[in-house]
């Protein structure tokens, strides 16, 4: 089975598990402004990495705006963010939904990983968002547990990455 890891990246993050998820499974790397759907339907399976921004997966339009396309592929995306993993109601309910209102595609398997989020690289934008949202959560007068979340979240400063996370992504694409 041929296969492709695609990544987008704006910390560093997301691109430093691409790297260590296509040496392990010795296939190519590509960054996503560098591919388009042109070249991955050349592909069997197809891995697709992006950081959560505000719930999103950066960038995850080049494979759900081609779902059609690629019917007949495996795919596997991966997230980073600074979520804690077990907060799997936050994961099922917020991002899952939010990036796929109809569902997740039979043939797509979604794997979470921690990232980072250093205060001192962010862009002067990120900082904003992150100081106008938590100022949102705070206000609230019975915030919801979600809500508590992102206030914690909005001052998580740390690299939380831990490539060895990535195994069962690995072992999963292996066993395809
Ligand atoms: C403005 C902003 C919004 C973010 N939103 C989320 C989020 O909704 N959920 C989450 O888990 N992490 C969130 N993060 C953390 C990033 O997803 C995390 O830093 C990720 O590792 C970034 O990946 P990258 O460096 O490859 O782009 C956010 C970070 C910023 C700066």
């Amino acid at each position: 089975m041929n296969c492709i890891v695609v990544y987008k990246t704006k910390y560093g993050s997301t691109e430093a598990y691409a790297r260590h998820i296509a040496e392990a499974l010795g296939c190519e790397c590509v960054e996503a402004k560098q591919t388009d759907i042109d070249k991955l339907v050349q592909y069997d399976c197809i891995v697709y990495g992006g950081g959560l921004y505000a719930e999103v997966i950066n960038g995850i339009g080049l494979i759900n705006k081609n779902l059609d396309k690629l019917s007949d592929k495996k795919i596997v995306v991966f997230t980073t963010g600074i979520t804690p993993i077990h907060y799997r109601e936050y994961y099922d309910d917020e991002v899952l939904e939010r990036n796929y209102k109809n569902g997740v595609p039979s043939n797509i398997r979604i794997f979470n990983f921690l990232g980072k989020m250093k205060l001192d690289e962010l862009t002067v934008t990120h900082r904003a968002a992150l100081v106008a949202l938590k100022k949102i959560m705070t206000a609230k007068k019975n915030p919801k547990p979600l809500e508590k979340l992102l206030i914690e979240l909005c001052d998580a400063d740390g690299d939380f990455t831990n490539l060895e996370d990535a195994r069962a992504l690995i072992e999963y694409v292996k066993s395809l």
